[in-house]
């Protein structure tokens, strides 16, 4: 199927959706969300499909929410249309999402990169949330996962400055799991995705549960659905493959079951 927005394919076991207004340093506007969701549907229902990546351009991953589509808004539209609403089907998504960040990732585009799993970021990647410059502040999560992901006082100085963060502070700052070269981002998310493709895709979908429920819940309810997140993985076949695998000095054989 063909999108306005994306371009998609998979590559083996990998999902990848290349976010694609480049007139518009991919800024996110309705339409392309609303499309991301229809990928993410389909990525989803789609058990030959056990990773996704999702990256832009060499020069941008998305400048941010379409300032232009939001212009005309006044407050009581806003609120009535809840534009916003549609974007987090992603951090939804119960299949490990990669976001390969080159370039701008600012904004909205910087909430979309921290609504996935794990970002690799390009050496030319940019991070920042600069709405303030815009009279307005992060809406699609920004204020909210930036501080867990780096802090409150760097999340702070982003969020009231717009100062950008180049691709080497993001990494200190934890925001990004690693820089490569730009010219192998792509090749890297893919091994990356890969790597977790072959991995049992039900104790994936549970590992992902548990570590996200860290950034949601508080320690001793995280701790209690960790727990029972990992008793239940014995009753998957995966978990008595992967340990007889182990003792049998063999690589095991998961079937996803
Ligand atoms: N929305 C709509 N259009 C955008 C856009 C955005 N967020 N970002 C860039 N564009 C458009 C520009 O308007 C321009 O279009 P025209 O050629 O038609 O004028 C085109 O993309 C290229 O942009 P520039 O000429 O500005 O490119 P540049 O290389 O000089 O600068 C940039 C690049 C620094 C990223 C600059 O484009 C910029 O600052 N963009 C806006 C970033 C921003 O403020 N993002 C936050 C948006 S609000 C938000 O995201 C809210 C939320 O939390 C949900």
């Amino acid at each position: 199927m063909a999108y306005d927005t994306l371009l998609v394919e998979t590559r083996g076991a990998v999902g990848l959706i290349t976010l694609n207004r480049p007139k518009a340093l991919n800024a996110l506007n309705g339409h392309l969300i609303a499309e991301l969701n229809t990928v993410l549907d389909a990525f989803e229902a789609d058990e030959a499909v056990r990773a996704v990546v999702v990256t832009g351009s060499e020069k941008a991953f998305a400048a941010g929410a379409d300032i232009k589509e939001m212009l005309s808004h006044d407050f009581v539209s806003a609120l009535a249309s809840d534009f916003i609403a549609p974007w987090d089907r992603i951090a939804r998504c119960r299949k490990p999402v990669i976001a390969a960040v080159a370039g701008y990732a600012l904004g909205g585009g910087c909430e979309l990169a921290m609504m996935c799993d794990i970002i690799l970021a390009a050496d030319n990647a940019r991070f920042g949330q600069p709405e303030i410059n815009l009279g307005t502040l992060p809406g699609a999560g920004g204020t909210q996962r930036l501080i867990r992901a780096i802090g409150k006082s760097k999340a702070m100085e982003m969020v009231l400055t717009g100062r950008m963060m180049d691709a080497r502070e993001a990494e200190q700052a934890n925001l990004v799991a690693r820089v490569v070269p730009a010219a192998d981002l792509i090749d890297e998310a893919i091994k990356l995705a890969d790597t977790i493709a072959e991995k049992s895709a039900p104790v994936v979908a549970m590992a992902k549960a548990a570590v996200n429920a860290a950034n949601e819940i508080g320690l001793n309810d995280g701790l209690r659905f960790e727990r029972s997140q990992f008793y239940a993985t014995f009753a998957t076949a995966d978990r008595g493959e992967g340990m007889q695998a182990f003792v049998d000095k063999r690589s095991p054989k998961f079937t996803n079951r």
